[in-house]
């Protein structure tokens, strides 16, 4: 017996996220043609002024602007016939460094569906998708994505949490960034903290190349350097500092990196792991934060750590428990979540 009124209810939901999923590609067109930030800065605008200040075809424009309205995106003003940007629709699409800036998150979607023929080869073969031969450019997506939260948490909240590694950047401490990616993490350290050393390894040597770049951009070449290694044979040791950033999760051998990554550290150094924010088991996690990390899980994060060695597959959605297990695995004396955010754990281990 079909009941009409969860039959609607759902269909409604469904109605929600398809028109959601349209959305991926034409937020994208409004970040890549300057629309948000035309409109941020010189709004409101009727679609013949946004025209002629992008000097772009005015009917594909009339167009945009009315699916934006109807998302709720632009509030759109019949009686002028202007379109706005409102202020808090401002910080998620035109202001790069707020803390809700999601234009990453449209591009972690398209790469994810780029990714989807591979993947799902990979459901009935097995195996994994190697981190360098995924989507377009998946690796940027990912980067641009985690920088509004690294931006606005790393150096005001997260380094703080942690017991006395903030002193030690002060003076002068050497701090390794494994699993870098493009290294914004590291370029936001190094900028904080001049008297130190850091270094980013990642074992994908385009991402360490980009990394490079961005730390040429922002003046901070001379203590952010970059190396290409695997985790589990990062050269360098005394390190005060040892930070993983989203990337634990999906090494191919978490646990044996956790054990290098305690002969790296100095005996009373710190290792920072940044990990998505989860319950520790499936009904902790049914909430649209779980919803969106189970599908960059299957689609990112498993066929990256299946692609490696041992291909632990953590996923995810982990959890603090799992995490700990893999940790402690290595002989860490203590493990502590140091603080969080909705999107992350910040977990404190001490050797
Ligand atoms: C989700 S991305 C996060 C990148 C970066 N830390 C950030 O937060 O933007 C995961 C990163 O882990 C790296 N990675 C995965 N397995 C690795 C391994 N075994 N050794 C070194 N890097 C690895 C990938 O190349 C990728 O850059």
């Amino acid at each position: 017996m079909i009941d009409e009124g969860k039959l609607n209810k759902f269909v409604g939901q469904m109605l929600g996220d398809l028109g959601g999923a349209s959305s991926i590609a034409m937020a994208r067109i409004g970040d890549a043609l300057g629309l948000y930030k035309a409109l941020h800065s010189d709004g409101p605008m009727t679609c013949a002024a946004l025209a002629s200040r992008t000097k772009l075809n005015e009917r594909y424009l009339r167009e945009w602007l009315s699916h934006q309205a109807a998302s709720g995106y632009l509030t759109y003003d019949p009686a002028a016939t202007t379109f706005t940007l409102p202020p808090e629709q401002a910080m998620v699409f035109a202001i790069e460094d707020s803390p809700v800036y999601m234009m990453g998150g449209f591009d972690v979607m398209a790469a994810m569906l780029d990714n989807q023929p591979k993947v799902q080869a990979a459901f009935k073969i097995g195996g994994g998708v190697a981190w360098g031969d995924q989507a377009g450019c998946m690796f940027c997506a990912v980067a641009r994505f985690f920088r509004p939260g690294y931006h606005n948490n790393l150096v005001p909240q997260w380094l703080p949490a942690l017991d006395g590694v903030v002193a030690k950047l002060e003076r002068g401490a050497k701090v390794a960034d494994v699993g870098c990616g493009h290294g914004w993490s590291t370029v936001l350290m190094a900028k904080a903290f001049p008297k130190s050393q850091f270094i980013g390894y990642d074992f994908h040597p385009g991402s360490i190349e980009d990394a490079k770049a961005h730390a040429a951009e922002h003046n901070v070449s001379g203590n952010a350097k970059f190396e290409v290694a695997k985790a589990k044979e990062v050269p360098g040791r005394d390190f005060d500092l040892v930070t993983c950033f989203d990337c634990l999760h999906d090494m191919g051998d978490p646990a044996g990196a956790a054990a290098h990554v305690r002969t790296m550290l100095k005996p009373d150094g710190t290792w920072m792991v940044i990990e998505p924010m989860a319950g520790d088991r499936l009904e902790d996690n049914i909430n649209p934060v779980g919803r969106l990390y189970y599908a960059g899980s299957t689609l990112i994060c498993v066929p990256t750590s299946l692609s490696q060695e041992v291909g632990a597959a953590l996923g995810a959605q982990a959890g603090e428990a799992k995490l700990r297990e893999v940790i402690g695995s290595a002989g860490f004396s203590s493990v502590r979540r140091a603080t969080e955010t909705p999107f992350n754990m910040i977990l404190e281990a001490r050797p």
